[in-house]
């Protein structure tokens, strides 16, 4: 089933019950950010929210449109759905790219490197880098702190990075995979925390905004918030792309 508007074709992927990703929207592209789809794409999600809400009441819904972490807000707002509902993609596919640039840097299969993002999907982002690990040993062992720096930021600029290379869409490969790793929590065929974005109920000490943080999913969408330790440096990463996400929804 799918849902789609004349701006960019959108997917959804079933399960048992039914759960499906909107990728509907005007696509980022070269000489913008993120932020600035707010408006046109808000309209978007609503009316997606609608067909959803009236058709698939019980869905799990994986949004995918940008910005990311704002439009999340907005189907949460527009379908009424409860929070373990309305899923955002962009953990899966930050920290993607995070393990690829620190694999390419540390001259490693990326099957060697276990590390995520959180935060939001843009400038916000935040690589954990304190969790990082490249062949189970701490980044140190393998980069100096410049070349941890370097992959920190080719990681949260990965996207426009890709948009400026194709100068007229968004990226639309990487999603693909990165939405299906999502959706293979939700059917149950991966297990333990992954990075999604979810409305914040006082996890991480954050309310009342969407931000990427790891989740465990099943077939109701979020079954429960990992609270993992993270750095000082990192939990203040959090709150400062809480306040940005929030400060973007309110201009
Ligand atoms: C991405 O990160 C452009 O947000 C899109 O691939």
């Amino acid at each position: 089933m799918g849902y789609s508007t004349d701006l960019e074709p959108s997917f959804m992927l079933g399960t048992g019950t039914w759960s499906g990703s909107i990728t509907a929207g005007r696509p980022h592209t070269h000489g913008m950010t993120r932020a600035d789809l707010i408006d046109v794409n808000r309209r978007v999600i609503q009316a997606a929210a609608e067909a959803i809400r009236s058709m698939a009441p019980d869905a799990v819904v994986i949004v995918v449109t940008n910005p990311l972490d704002e439009m999340t807000v907005e189907m949460l707002r527009a379908t009424g759905f409860a929070r373990e509902q309305v899923l955002g993609m962009a953990g899966t596919l930050d920290s993607s790219r995070f393990r690829n640039t620190l694999a390419l840097a540390a001259g490693v299969s990326s099957a060697d490197v276990e590390a995520i993002t959180l935060g939001s999907h843009g400038d916000e982002m935040a690589p954990i880098v304190s969790r990082a690990r490249i062949k189970g040993r701490q980044l140190d062992v393998f980069l100096d702190t410049d070349q941890i720096d370097a992959c920190v930021k080719d990681a949260v600029t990965g996207g426009g990075q890709v948009v400026a290379l194709r100068k007229t869409g968004s990226a639309t490969i990487a999603p693909a995979p990165a939405s299906i790793e999502l959706i293979d929590h939700i059917r149950g065929a991966r297990s333990g925390p992954v990075p999604v974005s979810m409305m914040l109920e006082g996890e991480f000490e954050i309310s009342g905004v969407v931000l990427g943080v790891p989740g465990h999913l099943g077939s109701g969408g979020l079954i429960a918030v990992e609270e993992i330790s993270l750095s000082a440096s990192e939990l203040g990463a959090l709150q400062v792309a809480a306040n940005a996400i929030r400060q973007r929804l309110e201009d």
